[in-house]
């Protein structure tokens, strides 16, 4: 089937990647020249493991296409499927207005029956909406059905050939039979259901998860005052099936493109919608806390933050990806910035990005090696698990470092036994301060 998908970010690229795998003759298209342009010579604008050889595998075998979106003057494939952003509004609202120029595009340029799959992650409410202010008119020949994606990035490409289950929401049955068919290569259970709560679904999901991370923080948070420690808390509590271990990582926060945004989505459409989602409130609220505990445990222990040379480990959100958006990390460097300190931070795919998103402000270093960046360094805060941090000759690492040493452990990755056996003073976040003599 053609299938034109509008948006090359994580989403796009991934649905454009896989959806060629599975046969059908895909067009991507973008906005942004330079990003498309990338995919074209085949220097992706994002890191994404796995996604770069199905990418040329199907522009080789010339499934997958890449056009600019000023080229496109008429519409003939039967689905047309949304990825464009919908980031946050200074007031916690989606931002869904490149959605809507789209779907004008769309509407502009179509000359057959399409269906309209929406892949964007669109507030609860907004595909109706969307269907009777933009597509009343063309009942008949633009159907639409909602589609939420739930790719990890970093696994987005695993994500996408074995996903947990596949939702859609839709009016028209025949639309809705047309893109399950899109997914005949995949074996997944489908929810099938309405517009609304097919979008429901996406933002619940992410709530969930982003509850489970909040509370497993708070959790921690108060091992901190009890002496206790959170991974066997965590253990303890996860081989509960009913509860699962999954999602239950103490440390300094979540980030991305999802979760912080999605969040603040919701509990945005309960307030305008006359509900007040308190629990969400206090998810948020934990989230934000947990950078700031981060740094007042430094200062804890060094006295004052001013001039002293702290390494910072890990600038992207999580492992695996180069994404920075949210980035706790980010949050950190900011508030080390406020106190003074010298900054001298290390990642091993996302420095040169950091460098251009936080600017060369004065009082911070990106270094091009995780050696650079301990050189001198009082103390080493840990904000992204990499491998290399897990694996890294920590002997070496304390040469280079200075007194006294100490190690603040932003995502509970580090054994605190080694750790303390190798000299150095170890903070986690939630870890049980004394080693374990039982
Ligand atoms: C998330 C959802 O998992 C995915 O289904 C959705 O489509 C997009 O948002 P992603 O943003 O790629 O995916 O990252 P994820 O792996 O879920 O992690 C999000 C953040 O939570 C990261 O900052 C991670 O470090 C943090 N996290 C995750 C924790 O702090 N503790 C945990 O136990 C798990």
């Amino acid at each position: 089937m053609q299938i034109l998908i509008v948006g090359l970010g994580y989403v796009g690229s991934v649905a454009a990647a896989g959806l060629a795998y599975a046969g059908h003759e895909v067009i991507g298209t973008e906005i942004d020249r330079e990003k498309l342009e990338g995919y074209i010579n085949g220097t992706l604008p994002i890191y994404e493991p796995g996604l770069d050889d199905l990418i040329k595998q199907g522009v080789s075998e010339e499934r997958l296409k890449f056009q600019h979106i000023s080229e496109i003057e008429r519409i003939t494939a039967p689905v047309v499927m949304i990825c464009v952003g919908t980031p946050s509004r200074p007031d916690g609202a989606a931002d869904i207005s490149q959605v809507k120029k789209v779907i004008s595009w769309v509407r502009e340029r179509v000359t057959a029956p399409t269906t309209l799959v929406m892949k964007s992650t669109v507030p609860p409410g907004t595909g109706k909406k969307l269907i009777s202010d933009y597509l009343g008119e063309s009942t008949g020949k633009i159907s639409y059905v909602s589609n939420p994606e739930f790719l990890r990035e970093g696994q987005a490409v695993k994500d996408w050939f074995n996903p947990d289950r596949i939702v859609l929401g839709g009016y028209d049955n025949k639309a809705i039979e047309l893109v399950k068919s899109l997914y005949d290569n995949i074996d997944a259970p489908f929810v099938i259901t309405d517009v609304t709560s097919a979008e429901l679904i996406k933002y619940a999901a992410n709530a969930f998860l982003a509850t489970r991370i909040s509370f497993i923080n708070e959790i921690a948070n108060l091992c901190d005052y009890l002496d206790a420690d959170i991974q066997d808390v965590a253990q303890g509590i996860g081989l509960d099936p009913r509860i699962g271990s999954s999602f239950l990582k103490a440390g300094i926060g979540y980030g991305g493109s999802c979760f912080p945004k999605d969040v603040r989505a919701l509990d945005f459409l309960a307030m305008v919608n006359g509900h007040e989602f308190e629990l969400l409130r206090s998810v948020i609220n934990v989230n934000n806390k947990q950078p700031v505990l981060a740094v007042q445990k430094l200062r804890r222990e060094l006295g004052t933050l001013n001039n002293k040379r702290i390494s910072l480990l890990g600038l992207a959100f999580k492992p695996g990806t180069d994404d920075l958006r949210e980035a706790p990390a980010l949050k950190i460097i900011r508030l080390l910035q406020d106190e003074g300190a010298r900054v001298q931070a290390y990642d091993p795919v996302a420095n040169k990005k950091a460098a251009v998103s936080l600017g060369l402000d004065e009082g911070i270093t990106f270094c091009s090696t995780i050696w650079d960046a301990l050189h001198g360094a009082e103390a080493a805060i840990i904000a992204t698990e990499w491998e290399e941090f897990i694996e890294l000759d920590w002997e070496k690492a304390k040469e280079k470092m200075a007194e006294p040493y100490l190690i603040l452990d932003g995502r509970n990755c580090l054994s605190p036994n080694v750790m303390q056996e190798l000299g150095f003073k170890y903070l986690g976040m939630g870890r049980r301060a004394k080693l374990k003599n039982f």
